[in-house]
Order: C-alpha cells, then structure tokens, then sequence
C-alpha cells in the first residue's frame, strides 16, 4: 500500500480530550447485505458511451467559486492549501506512473471530516496540468454540495444519467476553459445505495477513465453508509481522510477494515499542520474582502 500522506499518530486522533468515538448507528456489513437487487430488474436504459469527440460535446460553465468555499486559488497555488494538494497530485500522479491508476474515491469515516475539500482541491490542482483532463464527479446522493461550491446546477447528474436516460454528455459541465469538468449528484433519488449497484455504475466508471486521465470521486462518509464501500470496489483507488483531532483512531481503523483489501492508495491527513492552514486561510479571505 502506497501511502499519500501520514504525518499522524493515534494519539493525534483522538478527539478533543480524549473523548471517546462517537456511537457509529449502522453496523458496516458487505455492501451485498443492503442490496435490494430489484433494482436491476428496472434496469435503466443501457447506453453507449462514445468517447471520439466526447469532450467537445461538453458544454461550458463559468468559473466562479462561491465564497467561503475552501477551494483552493489556482492562481496562488503556491500558498497552503495549495501547495498541500500539489504535493498530493505529485505523489499520486507518481502512483499513477507506476500503476495504472485513474479513478479514485475520496472517503472518510465519519462526517464533515475533509472529503469533499479534500475531492474539490486535488481535482483543480490536478486541473492545473496541461492535457490533464480531470473529472470530479459528486458521488455523494446523500449530501451532494460540490455543485454549491462551484455555483453550478446540482442535475441533470449522475443520477439522471443512470435513471432518466439524460445523455452522459449532458450531465457533465467544464468549468471555464480549465481542464477541471464536474459531474453532479443530479435529482434526488430515494435509495442511493441501489442506484449505485446498478450495473451500469460499474460501467460508467470503467469508461470514464478512457476520457478523463483523472476521475476523482467524492463519496459519504464509511461508517454511515456502504455508498463509499461500493465505489471503492470499482474503482482503481481509494484516499481515505482523516482529520486531525476530530477522526478518532478507532474510527479509522472500522474505516479501513470496513474497506478491506480494496485499493487504500494513501492517507490524506486533513488538518496536519492545523494552525498553519487556517491561518492562511484567514489571509487569503481577508485579503479577497
Ligand atoms: N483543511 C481544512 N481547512 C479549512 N477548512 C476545511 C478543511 N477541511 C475541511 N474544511 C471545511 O470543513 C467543512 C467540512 O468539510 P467537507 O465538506 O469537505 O467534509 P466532508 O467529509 O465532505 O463532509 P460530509 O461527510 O458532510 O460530506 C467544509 O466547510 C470545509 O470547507
Ligand atoms: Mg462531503
């Protein structure tokens, strides 16, 4: 196992004053164990994905941030967090050398611990390298906020791809002239786990990578739900947040046996020089006022 970053200890994991983990109130079996296959009878419309020319057919969205986002200036990329998620792009492009790896899945155990941030930011550094093309596609159903963050429409989506027959090409937006393309979690959809062991998930995610060098997947939190558990199954890679003096150790450690063997790439240690980034952040915000 490759590892991206781990500058931390278990002592650095536990929560503030050694408070014990939070109650987890779902027990993490094989993903199998949720399925309600009957889903697959329904079977949405199998579809042909042409990768000639796909690109071209994407249509374009202004690049506007939203405030407060967190996401990182691609004009000052040499500043944290910045600086942070070139390091991060280097070693997994590294990886990437080494094995073929172009699709990977951002989880975390619990919430609000990094992933989207964490997503958003690797894929506009990534996006920074020429004739890099980069896909961030929000796999979150549960809480889909990226297209928040990038101030664009949250569907059509993934979920009108894979339920309403919208042309995949529809579904995915360029932002700017950049190389950063955005998929969103589209309309909302009852049972997420079902829709994501539709057969053509797998296909989707097979397939994307012939387009995009990059697929980077934002997902819901391990322990909470199997969402992330099956994406991790289908694709090349998985980084796993934790954030410093939040993700307690024992956490962790249910999140990574709840993955098992299934292609942990690194460790992305969200908060490791805390003090340091968020004071950054302060500059860099007081500085946009
Ligand atoms: N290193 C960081 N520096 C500053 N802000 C951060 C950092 N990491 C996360 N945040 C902020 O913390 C909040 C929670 O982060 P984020 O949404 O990425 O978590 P998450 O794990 O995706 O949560 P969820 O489980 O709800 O999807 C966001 O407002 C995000 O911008
Ligand atoms: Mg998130």
């Amino acid at each position: 196992m490759g590892q991206v970053d781990f500058r931390t200890t278990p002592e650095d994991l536990q929560g503030p004053n050694g408070i014990p983990p939070d109650p987890v109130s779902v027990v993490l079996e094989e993903p199998a164990a949720y399925l309600d296959l009957s889903v697959n009878g329904r079977s949405a419309i199998p579809q042909q994905i042409e990768i000639e020319g796909f690109l071209e057919k994407v249509q374009e969205i202004p690049f506007q941030v939203a405030p407060e986002s967190h996401l990182i200036d691609l004009d000052r990329l040499n500043e944290m967090p910045g600086e942070e998620f070139r390091s991060l792009r280097t070693r997994l492009n590294h990886i990437q050398g080494q094995q073929n790896i172009h699709s990977v899945v951002v989880t975390s155990a619990s919430p609000a611990e990094g992933k989207t941030f964490t997503a958003a930011n690797l894929a506009m550094a990534q996006a920074q390298l020429a004739e890099n093309a980069v896909l961030l596609a929000d796999f979150d159903l549960r809480r889909p906020v990226i297209h928040n963050l990038l101030q664009a429409e949250r569907s059509p989506g993934l979920s009108d791809y894979l339920l309403n027959g919208v042309p995949l090409e529809d579904t995915i937006k360029r932002i700017g002239t950049t190389n950063l393309y955005f998929m969103p979690a589209g309309s909302p959809v009852k049972n997420p786990l079902e829709l994501l062991n539709l057969r053509q998930v797998k296909t989707l995610v097979q397939t994307l990578p012939r387009i995009f060098n990059w697929v980077i997947i934002d997902t819901p939190p391990l322990l909470f739900s199997a969402d992330a558990n099956l994406m991790s199954t289908l694709t090349d890679g998985t980084l796993m947040v934790v954030r410093i003096g939040a993700t307690t150790y024992d956490n962790v450690i249910r999140a990574m046996q709840s993955l098992c063997e299934n292609n942990v790439i690194g460790i992305v240690a969200n908060g490791a020089r805390a003090s340091e980034l968020y004071s950054k952040y302060t500059y860099y915000y007081s500085k946009q006022d």
